[in-house]
């Protein structure tokens, strides 16, 4: 499935390993009620671990057809439909002022088109947790090494090179 959807769509649709979301998750303090929103929701894991462990309200925005149908898919089987939202559409526009704790596994090159929609868009508190990858222009106030894990705060620290 993972090798076939992007060669049809030309976007990796790399899943992030469970134990690896959860950290994430954890890291943001992600809590009940609180608006968590994926860049990018791939088959929609993120969402449902959000929502049936951390019993956040869970949206995913996610560009691929077949990737926003798999998230929908998900989160009926897992029985947290009503706790989570897809929206078909591209994470540089989307609307994210309602979002609490943001995750976003993406390229470098994809977190450097992504500071100013976020800067713009995000409350001042809510978090942003990326996976793999960190900001250029920010520092992070917190880091977890070993599944390389970098959080953010709004508004964020500017780092200086
Ligand atoms: C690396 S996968 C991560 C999937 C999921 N967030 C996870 O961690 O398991 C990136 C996902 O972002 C989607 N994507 C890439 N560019 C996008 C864009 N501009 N707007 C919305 N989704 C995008 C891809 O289709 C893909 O499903």
């Amino acid at each position: 499935m993972w090798i076939i959807v992007p060669a049809l769509y030309g976007l990796p649709s790399v899943p992030t390993r469970r134990d690896r979301i959860r950290a994430a998750l954890r890291l943001a303090d992600l809590r009940a009620g609180e608006a968590f929103y994926d860049l990018g929701a791939g088959d929609g894991r993120t969402l449902v671990i959000a929502a049936k462990e951390f019993g956040a309200r869970a949206v995913g925005i996610e560009i691929g057809p077949v990737q926003y149908l798999v998230s929908w898919g998900n989160a009926f089987r897992n029985g947290v439909r009503s706790q989570i939202r897809v929206m078909r559409g591209n994470f540089y526009t989307a609307d994210l002022s309602g979002a609490d704790v943001v995750f976003v596994y993406a390229t470098s090159r994809e977190l450097v088109h992504l500071q100013a929609h976020l800067t713009s868009q995000l409350h001042e508190g809510a978090r942003v947790v990326t996976v793999g990858s960190d900001f250029p222009d920010w520092k992070p106030v917190a880091v977890d090494r070993e599944a390389l894990l970098f959080l953010y705060v709004m508004p964020p620290v500017q780092s200086y090179h």
